[in-house]
């Protein structure tokens, strides 16, 4: 928790649950990663959280915008972003939306497959475009392998097409799958990105980028490899693979940027136990799956919860941990091996930490009636 979420919370005691998220913090995740890759240019994932000051602050610090949609390329050109700094990384989309897209400005568009391509082509004429390579998402948490991604055999096909159909072919992209905790996978995606550039070379199709894709992880419960260590894995790899002539390098960022600068806060509902007897607890809280915690599906995203009990450094026990909700799905954690205090009581806070990224846009309308999650960005 930042100091200034903090003094948020004790002064303002907002209704749960809520989602608060320091918007210096975003500022300063931007800035390590910029450090950390100072020859990429940082297109932020607009769906990890899509809310305007977070649009606006990273627009005033010249980031770049990776968009899923034509609705969140709508919000980045609202927070004052240019066009020209945005691509339609989304490899599924409509044609009124690359329409839309394309008549805006946006200068930059993924694909991996035939249709898509087509679709560009009609819809996009000369536009640059980049095709997104299959890759292994090994040591990730929140994989995307199976969904996105061709294999390079085709990805080179595609790209020949491309320059066929008047596109400009301008580069290939990865996604190695979101909180990666290792750098293995970055360093062999680029040797296939490399090994690409090279084909394509000789097919007389001089590509210029090379987009990274996003992945890069934060500290949940467990701690992971700092910022750095991605930074030196991948230039040592690009150095590599392609000596002094670099190709242009995306990264497009998420989960990094913003996941640690917010926190839930949210109010112990029940604690109850199934049998007098049973050691384990059920925890259930005013927010769960359907409330946000989406990326608790599978227990995959283990996020740390903080309770005012922690500081007295009192006994805790095992316990299952669950939403508001009459759906049996909502169940963040069982099998994770979660503790609590044993002073828990309804009525008590506890704050889920690193909320900030893919959590608010989750959160169900209204589902079993509960309100949608409040936001306060400060
Ligand atoms: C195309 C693309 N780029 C970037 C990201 C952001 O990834 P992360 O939040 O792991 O950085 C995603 C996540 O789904 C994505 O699909």
């Amino acid at each position: 928790m930042t100091p200034k979420i903090a003094k948020f919370l004790a002064e303002q005691n907002p209704a749960t649950p809520c989602l608060v998220v320091d918007v210096d913090r975003v500022a300063a995740r931007y800035g390590a990663l910029a450090d950390a890759l100072p020859l990429a240019r940082i297109y932020y994932a607009v769906k990890a959280n899509p809310a305007a000051p977070i649009l606006s602050r990273l627009t005033a610090l010249g980031s770049y915008f990776d968009a899923a949609s034509i609705e969140e390329i709508e919000m980045c050109l609202e927070a004052g972003a240019e066009a020209s700094k945005i691509s339609f990384g989304n490899t599924i989309k409509k044609v009124s939306a690359i329409r839309r897209a394309f008549a805006a400005g946006v200068p930059m568009f993924a694909f991996d497959s035939a249709e898509e391509l087509d679709k560009l082509a009609e819809n996009a004429p000369g536009a640059r475009v980049y095709c997104r390579l299959l890759v292994e998402n090994e040591g990730a948490e929140w994989p995307l392998s199976r969904k996105f991604g061709t294999t390079l055999d085709h990805a080179r096909d595609l790209m020949v097409r491309a320059r066929e159909l008047g596109l400009d072919p301008y580069g290939l992209s990865f996604h190695v799958g979101s909180q990666q905790t290792g750098t293995a996978p970055y360093e062999a995606a680029i040797g296939r990105v490399a090994m690409l550039f090279t084909d394509l070379a000789e097919a007389g199709i001089d590509l210029r980028m090379v987009n990274l894709g996003g992945g890069f992880p934060v500290r949940y419960r467990d701690e992971v490899p700092g910022i750095d260590d991605f930074g030196r894995a991948i230039m040592h790899a690009m150095t590599e693979h392609f000596g002094n002539d670099l190709p242009e390098m995306i990264v497009e960022p998420g989960r990094f940027i913003v996941a640690d600068a917010g926190l839930v806060r949210s109010e112990v509902v029940l604690v109850s136990r199934r049998g007098a007897d049973n050691p384990v607890r059920w925890v259930y809280l005013d927010i769960g799956r359907f409330g946000g915690l989406a990326e608790t599906e599978g227990e995959s995203i283990r996020y740390r919860i903080a309770t005012a009990h922690d500081e007295t450094g009192a006994e805790t026990g095992p316990v299952a941990i669950a939403g508001p909700t009459c759906d049996g799905a909502d169940i963040m954690y069982e099998r994770a091996n979660y503790r609590l205090p044993l002073a828990l009581r309804s009525g008590d806070l506890v704050d889920l930490l690193s909320t900030g990224a893919y959590v608010s846009t989750y959160a169900a309308q209204s589902f079993n009636g509960f309100a949608p999650l409040a936001e306060h960005y400060i």
